[in-house]
């Protein structure tokens, strides 16, 4: 498959394992370079670490409810890879969600923490980069006739 992005800068929370880590592989197999942010900071093992004497993916160590982290994160991929163009918001937790008469109001911050905020953190950080670089999808929306 060509999706028209090689080169680009992937970004991929909760990158190192799971549906992530697929997310990872497949970015990089299309040639992107791949930042994973992940609690666990080591990049994902079963995908090509190399291309053409390049590393295509990096592991960072990032809690996605934390903007500092965030932002540190974003800085570093973006001095080792380039600036980001693309950006998978995947970090995110549902073992703790239960029967509403279950679930206790800690829980219920920590699921909002990782799947709402941290995504949050996340685009903010990188969006303003890919609209300068008008990678951010807007140029596709003018062109639809709606
Ligand atoms: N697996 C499913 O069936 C399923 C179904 C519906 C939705 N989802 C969603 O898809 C996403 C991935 O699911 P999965 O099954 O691959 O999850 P997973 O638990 O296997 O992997 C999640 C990854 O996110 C990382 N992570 C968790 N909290 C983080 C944080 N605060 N900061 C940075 N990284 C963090 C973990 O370390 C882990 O590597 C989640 O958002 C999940 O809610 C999954």
């Amino acid at each position: 498959m060509d999706l028209g992005i090689r080169g680009r800068v992937a970004l991929v929370t909760g990158g190192a394992r799971s549906l992530g880590q697929a997310d990872a592989s497949v970015l990089a197999a299309e040639g992107c370079r791949v930042a994973i942010f992940d609690l666990n900071a080591r990049a994902p093992r079963r995908r090509p670490r190399h291309r053409g004497g390049r590393r295509v993916a990096r592991g960072y160590g990032c809690d996605v409810r934390e903007s500092a982290q965030v932002a540190d994160a974003v800085a570093t991929a973006t001095r080792d890879l380039g600036p980001i163009d693309i950006c998978v918001n995947n970090a995110g937790i549902i073992f703790t969600m239960a029967q509403l008469k279950d679930t206790s109001d800690a829980d219920w911050e920590l699921n909002l923490a990782v799947n709402l905020t941290g995504s949050y953190h996340v685009t903010k950080a990188v969006f303003p980069g890919m609209r300068e670089r008008r990678w951010d999808g807007s140029s596709a929306w003018r062109r639809s006739p709606d």
